[in-house]
């Protein structure tokens, strides 16, 4: 079989990424707007992203601080907390200001203190949501310190997710970032209504990836790295043919001094060799040809969306690791797989 050197596919969208604000904003916004026509960015500012007008001034943000005309269109989400207003999140929808909204457990991430404290208590938000076809992104772990940190996501399946849609069983569910083997699992015995994400570091890395001769901060993200059997299972998800499965980076940075702290940040920084990254996973699966659907149309499909008109070709060639990037007097260490990338955005 000859080896393939060339792959063009629709530009492709980002279904779940972190920008940020202010000169952290400005910083990583390019790797992502070169690359990606749409993504679906994260609210957990501080203070987070709740109602709709706080979505439309962040929005706003995120389009001056674009350069050029890359034509990226940021697709906003409201954070749900324990107050949230039905009627203020479907008008959000209706408006477009909302394309969908996240759960984040209170407690289990990143900016997520003012997070739901108990699904039950968003019961009223979530008949609302199923009615008006919004999708709920949840951040799929239980928060309970009992409960081991290599379970959580599979502990939020059985005690959080299960229940949830038995209850709405018409909601729309995208569930991020997914980790294990038992959330591949449950996705693929789902139905049309459940999606997942799934990010390019959980596909290259597994837990001992955090300790390889000491503490790597730079590893540590939530959910966190699992066994390999899951990055097998994750790997296989992603390109199967299985439609549910679609590219969300959950690409998070931190300044360094953050990530490399007595109590460091969970996040990694992979917009800079997201697709790329994607793209060497894909050609090691010997499934290069399954690509396009993962990047480009599982996710438009499950949101509703027509696919992208453009195009991206990736190029086979080494690609060299990407410089810190500085912001102020900072700086921000892109993912490094620790292998060769094979793969090359063609610009
Ligand atoms: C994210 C962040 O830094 O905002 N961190 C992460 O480890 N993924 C939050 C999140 O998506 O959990
Ligand atoms: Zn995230």
């Amino acid at each position: 079989m000859t080896q393939q050197n060339e792959l063009t596919i629709r530009r492709p969208d980002d279904w779940h990424l972190h920008l940020r604000d202010g000169d952290l904003l400005t910083a990583v916004l390019p790797f992502t707007a070169n690359v990606f026509r749409r993504a679906i960015i994260m609210p957990n500012l501080k203070p987070p992203v709740v109602k709709v007008a706080d979505a439309v001034a962040y929005r706003t943000r995120i389009l001056k601080a674009l350069a050029g005309d890359t034509g990226f269109e940021p697709l906003m989400t409201a954070y749900l907390t324990d107050a949230t207003d039905a009627d203020e999140l479907s008008r959000g929808h209706a408006e477009g200001a909302f394309t969908a909204a996240k759960l984040y457990p209170a407690g289990a991430t990143t900016n997520s203190d003012n997070g739901v404290t108990d699904i039950g208590k968003i019961y009223g938000v979530l008949e609302r949501m199923e009615e008006i076809g919004m999708p709920l992104l949840v951040h799929g772990e239980v928060t309970d310190p009992d409960v081991d940190i290599f379970d959580r996501e599979q502990v939020f399946i059985d005690n959080v997710l299960i229940p949830t849609l038995q209850r709405f069983d018409r909601l729309k569910v995208v569930f991020e970032h997914i980790t294990t083997a038992e959330g591949v699992a449950f996705v693929e015995g789902s139905g049309a209504n459940i999606g997942a994400t799934i990010t390019p570091h959980h596909l290259v890395i597994n837990r001992n990836a955090l300790f390889v001769g000491g503490m790597r901060p730079h590893m540590f993200c939530l959910p966190v790295a699992k066994r390999e059997r899951h990055r097998l299972a994750l790997r296989a998800a992603a390109t199967s043919d299985d439609t549910s499965f679609f590219l969300g980076t959950d690409s998070a940075p931190h300044l360094v001094s953050e990530k490399e702290s007595d109590c460091g940040c969970a996040g990694i920084f992979n917009a800079p060799s997201a697709l790329e990254v994607y793209a060497q996973v894909f050609d090691e699966e010997g499934a290069l040809d399954r690509l396009e659907a993962f990047a480009s149309l599982n996710g438009p499909a499950f949101y509703g969306m027509p696919p992208n008109e453009g195009k991206v070709t990736l190029k086979r060639g080494e690609r060299p690791a990407d410089d810190r990037l500085t912001v102020g007097s900072e700086e921000i260490l892109p993912f490094d797989t620790g292998k060769s990338v094979l793969w090359r955005v063609v610009y």
